[in-house]
């Protein structure tokens, strides 16, 4: 059975301080089923805070992109997993060494995501940083790399999508961050599709942070998103 759309919605917890994200998440929590809490906050109030966001209800993805030696890795995701967090990141290109010792210690109920590239990225990052082939190519490659190591969904941009599920077909879950709806503002994305687009792209969850967050009334921003996924999961030619 597919999942509500509430539950396909992941509101990015990306401000600096505890009460911010409490008042974020009760006022979120009737229409999106995750809070994605990210580096910026976990760094700023730890774990803790991740407790009391569960107790609002919602579903905890706690996004650390964790890459680091296969040992550091493997002994980290066994400290989230006394938090009670429902995904956890780690970057894939890590290498398969690394993915294979957190997906071991991951228990059932607990979707290990594998980082693909950022969507800040574009083919002058990777070169940049020496890598040679494209993004959409580069996505893909690091995806198989995590299906081969039992990874249970992959972040990617929404423009991968397709590319990801001719590769990877439905082993794995897509998370789209990058995501903006249409006529807001972009910030630093640079690989952005609407929410209607990425769910009819074949996106299992929808990453949004600042076009809610930063919203003047941020219920009122989630409510439209909801409904324009609601719009169209409900038609039979959508994912
Ligand atoms: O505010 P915005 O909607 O751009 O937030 C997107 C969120 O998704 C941020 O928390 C960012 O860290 C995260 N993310 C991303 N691109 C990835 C993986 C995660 O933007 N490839």
């Amino acid at each position: 059975m597919k999942p509500s759309s509430r539950d396909r919605l992941i509101i990015a917890l990306d401000v600096g301080t505890r009460a911010e994200a409490i008042s974020l998440a009760l006022t979120l929590v009737p229409f999106a089923g995750w809070m994605k809490i990210g580096l910026q906050l976990f760094s700023a109030e730890g774990p803790d805070l991740v407790r009391a966001i569960r107790e609002t209800g919602a579903n905890v993805f706690l996004d650390l992109k964790l890459h680091d030696i296969p040992n550091t890795v493997a002994r980290t995701v066994e400290s989230v997993v006394g938090l009670d967090v429902q995904m956890l990141t780690v970057h894939l290109s890590g290498g398969g060494e690394m993915v294979r010792a957190a997906v071991a210690v991951a228990p059932e109920g607990l979707l290990l995501l594998g980082v693909t590239v950022l969507t800040s990225a574009n083919s002058e990052t990777l070169r940049e940083i020496g890598m040679v082939e494209d993004v959409s190519r580069q996505v893909v490659r690091l995806a198989g790399i995590g299906a081969d190591c039992g990874i249970g969904g992959v972040v990617a941009g929404a423009q991968e999508i397709g590319a990801l599920r001719n590769a990877v077909g439905e082993s794995l879950k897509l998370i789209v961050p990058g995501i903006r709806p249409r006529g807001s503002e972009e910030h630093d994305q640079k690989r952005i599709m609407t929410p209607a687009e990425a769910i009819n792209a074949g996106a299992d969850y929808l990453v949004v942070g600042r076009p809610i967050t930063a919203a003047p009334e941020p219920a009122i921003a989630a409510r439209k998103i909801l409904q324009e996924i609601d719009s169209c999961v409900f038609r039979t030619d959508c994912h």
